[in-house]
């Protein structure tokens, strides 16, 4: 009999672990919504046993690739055990404290509640909501400290492993300029939010320059202190529109941008992949990350739909049925790839050399 690897065993224990307490945290707080709040509770699709069965396995392929991609040493299998844990914990009484102004938000179909210090005008207009009825939207330090964790339990816990599917295309897409010194490179993660992404790109190729933007000053504190810790090379982290990126042509060697998307109107996605190919070199590669789509995925269509019944998405339903392929070859990339993984669609798109 073989002995299982014990690294693996932890790590497939982790995860069903994580899958388990979203699972158990969805279950409570719908039980307590459907008690305090019934009028705020979603109209959904049924979600077939046989669905459920689906997702499952889709789960089960992520994970098994993420062991698979560390064990061939796209990452370090540190990566896969790595997180705020601590922190974390502290951090999770405040989204059960959040919960009611959220029920509350969606049962009044409040979607634009942004904090009053914010100043309107420097942002674009799609921006100022409550993306997912999150209190400040994405502009305070509270909305920011809540964010990861809540998408870990949106997503059962398979976040970063999802996150992680841009590693594989990025090494390789790099490879174009391996006869220079890898700390020359640099690679801009846009929209990064809390810069999870920055930090799984930190830990694949760790001394490469790594350089963020996003809208939100508070989502960029929070990656600040994540990243720009003791001993660690500074990521430099810039508040910046991404339809108007503050970099010069041919700046960076590669981009990435994880689950913005689908949070934008279908010009501005247009306008960031654009402004992605102005800023990469030739020879260059961008990774798009965000949800996977009906045409990719018929069989999680109800899933897809229930989505924006459930969170305030207001141009994910525009999304579901975007061209983005077509985006990027608008752009000018080519040897475009995609390729899906449970919820997460990712892209891979090089800027040719000479075009
Ligand atoms: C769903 S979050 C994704 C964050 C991060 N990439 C991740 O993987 O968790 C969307 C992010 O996009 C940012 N964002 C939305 N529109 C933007 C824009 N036009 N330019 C820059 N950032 C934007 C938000 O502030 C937020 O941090």
């Amino acid at each position: 009999m073989a002995i299982p690897n014990p690294i693996k065993l932890a790590y497939k224990t982790l995860q069903q672990g994580k899958g388990i307490a979203g699972l158990a945290h969805k279950e409570l707080s719908t039980r307590l919504m459907e008690a305090l709040f019934p009028d705020a509770i979603p109209t959904t699709e049924p979600i077939s046993t046989t669905l459920l069965m689906e997702l499952r396995n889709s789960i089960n392929e992520l994970e098994g690739l993420d062991w698979q991609e560390a064990e061939n040493g796209i990452y370090p299998k540190s990566l896969l055990f790595e997180a705020p844990w601590l922190d974390w914990a502290k951090r999770y009484p405040l989204i059960w404290l959040d919960l009611p102004s959220t029920w509350e938000r969606r049962k009044k179909r409040r979607t634009r509640e942004i904090p009053d210090f914010i100043d309107t005008e420097i942002y674009p207009e799609y921006y100022l909501q409550n993306f997912h009825h999150q209190t400040d939207g994405y502009l305070s330090d509270h909305s920011a400290g809540l964010y990861d964790l809540q998408v870990e339990i949106l997503f059962n816990g398979t976040a970063d492993s999802m996150r992680r599917r841009i590693l594989a295309p990025l090494k390789y897409g790099l490879e174009t300029f391996k006869s220079r010194n890898i700390s020359s490179l640099k690679v801009l993660d846009v929209a990064t939010g809390t810069g999870r992404t920055l930090h799984q790109i930190r830990s694949a190729i760790p001394d490469i320059q790594l350089l963020g933007i996003d809208l939100s000053s508070a989502y960029l504190r929070q990656a600040n202190q994540w990243l720009n810790k003791k001993n660690n090379e500074l990521a430099q982290l810039i508040r910046a529109n991404a339809e108007e990126l503050p970099f010069p042509n041919n700046f960076v060697q590669a981009a990435t941008c994880v689950f913005l998307l689908h949070e934008l109107p279908s010009k501005a996605r247009e306008n960031v992949i654009n402004e992605c190919w102005r800023v990469i070199e030739p020879g260059g590669v961008l990774i798009l990350a965000d949800s996977i789509q009906i045409n990719d995925s018929p069989k999680f269509k109800s899933v897809l739909e229930n989505f924006p019944r459930i969170f305030h998405e207001p141009y994910y339903k525009n999304y579901l049925t975007d061209d983005i392929m077509q985006y990027l070859k608008s752009a000018g990339f080519t040897d475009i790839t995609a390729n899906s993984y449970f919820m997460t669609r990712v892209w891979s798109a090089s800027k040719p050399l000479h075009s």
